[in-house]
């Protein structure tokens, strides 16, 4: 027997033992790795009620400033969804859209029919933090000068809004660790179709801004300690 099973061999189960554990633990990091929210999370671009609202129509096509709707992202932590009386302002019977064509009187029916029910329309949530991130503050990035390009990506083309960006951790502090490469003068800040041209100017050695004045300007310190964003 010990001929025809040399001793070496003795160890034959043993290493298949710790090479289908290996599978396994492979198996469990790659799902730990790859099932993480941010993976799932961008591109993630829900169904909205109604005929839904493009951004690409409205910000893109008509030009609306993103603070007409989104009116405390300066001023606020939290970026709000306007109201149904915001949309009704311009949908409301006898008003814009009637007198440009049938099809969209019945597109935006739903707004009216939410604003005789005196009720909100429920715009399914695209962005959204864990709990245990306390602290998001919209107002100091926008103030900073970042854009909302650099977290959302380009909205003005968007019909349907969709996660652009990781959220992660990483994506967070590798921003704060280097900020002057996103800041752009406070002006500009909802002017995306800008913002993006200057940024991959700067990506190809030619952006038009001096950055590094702009950080000393907006004294733009963005904190690294965990306490900061979580409690
Ligand atoms: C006419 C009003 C209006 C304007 C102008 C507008 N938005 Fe919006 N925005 C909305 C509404 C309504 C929603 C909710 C429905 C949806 O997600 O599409 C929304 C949703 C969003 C969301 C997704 C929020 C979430 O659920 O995570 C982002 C990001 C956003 N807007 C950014 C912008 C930016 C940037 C601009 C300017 C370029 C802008 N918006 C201009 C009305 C507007
Ligand atoms: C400042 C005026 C204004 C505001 C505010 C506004 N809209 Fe509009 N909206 C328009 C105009 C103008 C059009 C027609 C654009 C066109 O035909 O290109 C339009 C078109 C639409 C359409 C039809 C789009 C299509 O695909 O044909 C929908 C749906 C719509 N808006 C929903 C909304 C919702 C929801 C809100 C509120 C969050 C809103 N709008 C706020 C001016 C406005
Ligand atoms: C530094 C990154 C960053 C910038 C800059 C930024 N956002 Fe956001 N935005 C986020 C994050 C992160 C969330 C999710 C926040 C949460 O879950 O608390 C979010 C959420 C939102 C929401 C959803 C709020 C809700 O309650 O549903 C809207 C609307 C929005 N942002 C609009 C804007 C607009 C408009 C701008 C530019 C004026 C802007 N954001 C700039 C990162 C950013
Ligand atoms: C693209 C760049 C960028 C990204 C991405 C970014 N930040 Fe910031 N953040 C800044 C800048 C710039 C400041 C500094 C503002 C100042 O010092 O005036 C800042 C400041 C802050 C502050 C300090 C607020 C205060 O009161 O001083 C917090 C908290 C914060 N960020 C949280 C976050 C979180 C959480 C994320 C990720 C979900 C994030 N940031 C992503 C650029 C960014
Ligand atoms: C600039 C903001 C910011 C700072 C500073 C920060 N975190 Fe986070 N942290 C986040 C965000 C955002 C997430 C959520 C990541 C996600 O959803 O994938 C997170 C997630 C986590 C998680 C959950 C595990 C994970 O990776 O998903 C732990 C644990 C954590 N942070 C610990 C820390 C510690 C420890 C520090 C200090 C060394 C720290 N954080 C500093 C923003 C921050």
């Amino acid at each position: 027997m010990s001929l025809m099973f040399p001793k070496w061999m003795n160890a034959l189960p043993t290493l298949g033992a710790v090479a289908s554990m290996g599978g396994v633990l492979t198996v469990i990091a790659g799902f730990w790795y790859w099932a993480t929210p941010s993976f799932f999370e961008v591109g993630y671009e829900p169904i909205q009620p109604g005929s839904g609202f493009s951004h690409k129509v409205h910000a893109g096509k008509l030009g609306i400033d993103c603070r007409y709707c989104h009116s405390n992202v300066e001023k606020s932590p939290e970026a709000n969804i306007p109201a149904v009386d915001t949309c009704y302002a311009c949908h409301g019977q006898g008003r814009v859209s009637p007198a440009r064509s049938t099809a969209s009187d019945e597109k935006v029916q739903f707004i009216r029919d939410a604003y005789e029910s005196d009720e909100s329309i429920e715009w399914r949530r695209v962005h959204k933090l864990p709990d245990y991130v306390r602290n998001f503050p919209h107002h100091v990035h926008v103030k900073a000068g970042v854009s909302c390009f650099s977290c959302h990506g380009q909205i003005m083309s968007m019909p349907v809004v969709r996660q652009e960006q990781s959220l992660s951790m990483s994506w967070c502090l590798d921003c704060h660790r280097h900020p002057e490469a996103a800041m752009v003068p406070q002006d500009k800040v909802t002017d995306l179709i800008w913002v993006q041209g200057e940024l991959q100017a700067r990506g190809d050695g030619h952006g038009t801004v001096n950055t590094s004045d702009l950080r000393d300007r907006l004294w733009a310190a963005p904190p690294v300690a965990c306490g900061a964003c979580h409690q």
